[in-house]
């Protein structure tokens, strides 16, 4: 995959925790082109790296392209591992590495009605789709939660993509709380519904979504939510099946990264629990899953487990690696 090589341009404080970049080629010219729902791996000084969306309110039908920058939104997170306190020290002049725009998030191409659904920093990738289903006169609803409207960046500007069209939901307002299921209830049968946020909005609408009956085709997701140790977590051995090793994860560690460091290949892209690529089945004992993507059914049978984010409720797993 290709790199880019970013300078920060420009650098905006909307909120409290939240942080918006620009970046251009640092070479300059236009950087490579994306569709509404893309995102950029920002590498940061460990190596590792982090998915940020692309942000743009004038997103046109089809794809942005050459664009002159990209922009991103950044939320401090409060148990941050490195990826957004690197994100929020970077100064105008500064340079950085990232990939080339990635989509996971694309608008499904109909004509359906489309309802947006985003918490907190989760609204990064949906003001683009809410610009260019704008720009192309589709029917659209966007509901935008958080947990006071001080925190919440970027009302201005999906107020002018569309002020009729944005309804804002505050925890603290509880007249105004989001209620999933009365949007959801209320949304036409043929709607494709598009969620962004934490994990537990994420497992709501999904949920709700299916017992209105909405085909899993229809609801679209992306976990914007680092992986969170839990109180509690602990040491848990995992044993490759094709060579026996066992390795031990520690708390704070994902099994990719105890697997990875140990020279094991594998395949993984999010490292959140929303693509499925990591996908590993389980031969042996209990995981505990803390994804995104696999349904009531799929965990209960507990035959397979995304191996960056879900953990072992038993000491030993073996997988088939
Ligand atoms: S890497 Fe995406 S679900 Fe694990």
């Amino acid at each position: 995959m290709g790199e880019l090589r970013l300078k920060v341009r420009k650098t905006q404080a909307p909120t409290a925790q939240i942080r918006t970049l620009e970046l251009v080629a640092e070479a300059g010219g236009s950087l490579p082109g994306y569709a509404a729902g893309a995102h950029i791996r920002v590498t940061l000084p460990d190596g590792s790296d982090r998915h940020y969306s692309l942000v743009n309110v004038h997103a046109a039908p089809g794809a942005t392209r050459s664009p002159e920058a990209y922009r991103l939104g950044v939320r401090l997170e409060e148990e941050s591992k490195g990826g957004s306190r690197f994100m929020h020290g970077l100064k105008e002049g500064d340079v950085i590495t990232a990939s080339m725009p990635r989509n996971d998030f694309a608008l499904a191409d109909t004509d359906a009605p489309v309802l947006l659904i985003a918490g907190g920093i989760g609204v990064t990738p949906l003001i683009s789709m809410a610009a260019e289903l704008k720009a192309k006169e589709h029917p659209f609803d966007f509901h935008y939660a958080g947990r006071s409207r001080p925190m919440l960046a970027f009302v201005d500007e999906l107020t002018a993509i569309d002020a009729g069209k944005l309804s804002i939901h505050c925890d603290d307002e509880p007249d105004n709380s989001i209620d999933l299921k009365a949007l959801i209830g209320q949304a036409p049968a043929n709607a494709h519904i598009y969620v962004c946020g934490p994990r537990g909005m994420i497992e709501a609408v999904r949920e709700t979504a299916h017992a209105r009956g909405f085909a899993k085709d229809h609801v679209h997701f992306e976990l914007f939510e680092a992986p969170q140790t839990e109180t509690g977590d602990k040491a848990f051995e995992v044993e490759i099946s094709s060579t026996g090793q066992v390795f031990t994860v520690p708390p704070g560690k994902s099994i990719i990264e105890v697997l990875e460091a140990e020279g094991v290949d594998l395949l993984y892209d999010c490292q959140r629990g929303d693509c499925g690529i990591c996908q590993t089945t389980v031969l042996e004992g209990i995981p505990d899953h803390r994804d995104v993507i696999l349904t009531d059914d799929e965990r209960a049978a507990n035959n397979v487990m995304q191996i960056c984010v879900s953990r072992a409720k038993s000491e030993r797993l073996v997988l088939d690696l």
